[in-house]
């Protein structure tokens, strides 16, 4: 017995110094299914998907190499073959809980991205790449920049790309241009993906991309196509420091008076 480490120690070294806590907050009025994905580095420990009702929040704590997603899903039903169409948008493999090799969510979501793995930087983006789901802000403790696209983005969508559509047929998403080509199966030569005869910056500027001023315009700093960070406001960072990491937080529908 007397090697036994006290149940409070023994949480707090679960959470070694080196981990990263992002808070996901749930301001919307409605339950959403956060979720995330790793893409590369270590796993956080937490299931990678669970339901936040309105007003609460969850800490997950990602290894300080951790590169990966987090993003909200939409009317989510998973009672019956939980799966990528559990939900009207943000879907994953695994239903619930995301597979952790195969459960990127289905677009469009509005994703939030983490990149610890930088020797001197974190570096994080709120993207509308492959469309946009709900308003998200990334919010740090380091005095670094605010990655968002904060505002209702589905109900003023222009209609070529609105949807998916709720059993109201009110729009719960707004599809990125790049998103509408995919489903299309034109996304291997396209420029509003970047791709093909378009896959670098020289050959897809912004201006070549549909709709993406009624994108960057609503949401400035959100990154918006595949080469936006010549935006000056796609891509944000944030030095590591050795004394005390930074933390974050992911809010889902933020208050914008406070931004
Ligand atoms: C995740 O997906 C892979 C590939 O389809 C599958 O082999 C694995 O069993 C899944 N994991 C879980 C926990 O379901
Ligand atoms: C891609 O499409 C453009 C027309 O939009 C065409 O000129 C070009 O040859 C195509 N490139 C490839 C690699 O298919």
């Amino acid at each position: 017995m007397k090697y036994l480490i006290p149940l409070s120690l023994a949480m707090v070294s679960a959470v070694v110094a080196t981990d990263r806590p992002i808070t996901v907050v749930n301001d919307c009025p409605f339950v959403i299914w956060p979720a995330f994905f790793t893409s590369s580095g270590g796993q956080p420990a937490q299931a990678a998907g669970w339901e936040a009702q309105p007003g609460t929040e969850l800490t997950l704590f990602a290894p300080d190499n951790w590169n990966g997603r987090i993003w909200g899903r939409r009317n989510c039903d998973f009672s019956t073959s939980p799966g990528p169409n559990s939900c009207l948008d943000g879907g994953c493999n695994g239903g619930l809980v995301c597979n952790i090799t195969t459960g990127t969510g289905v677009p469009p979501a509005t994703l939030a991205t983490f990149d610890f793995s930088g020797e001197s930087q974190d570096v994080y983006t709120v993207s509308v790449v492959d469309g946009y789901n709900l308003p998200v802000v990334i919010t740090n403790t380091g005095g670094c920049g605010v990655a968002s696209c904060p505002v209702d983005l589905a109900t003023s969508c222009p209609l070529a790309l609105a949807g998916p559509f709720d059993s109201d047929g009110v729009p719960v998403g707004c599809k990125s241009a790049c998103l509408v080509d995919a489903l299309a199966g034109n996304a291997a030569n396209s420029s509003n993906c970047c791709t093909g005869s378009f896959d670098s910056e020289s050959s897809c500027p912004s201006s070549g991309v549909e709709h993406y001023s009624y994108f960057k315009t609503n949401c400035p700093n959100s990154f918006v196509y595949a080469f936006d960070e010549s935006s000056g406001t796609a891509t944000w960072d944030c030095a590591k420091s050795s004394e005390s990491n930074v933390a974050y937080a992911v809010v889902f529908c933020p208050d914008i008076s406070t931004l």
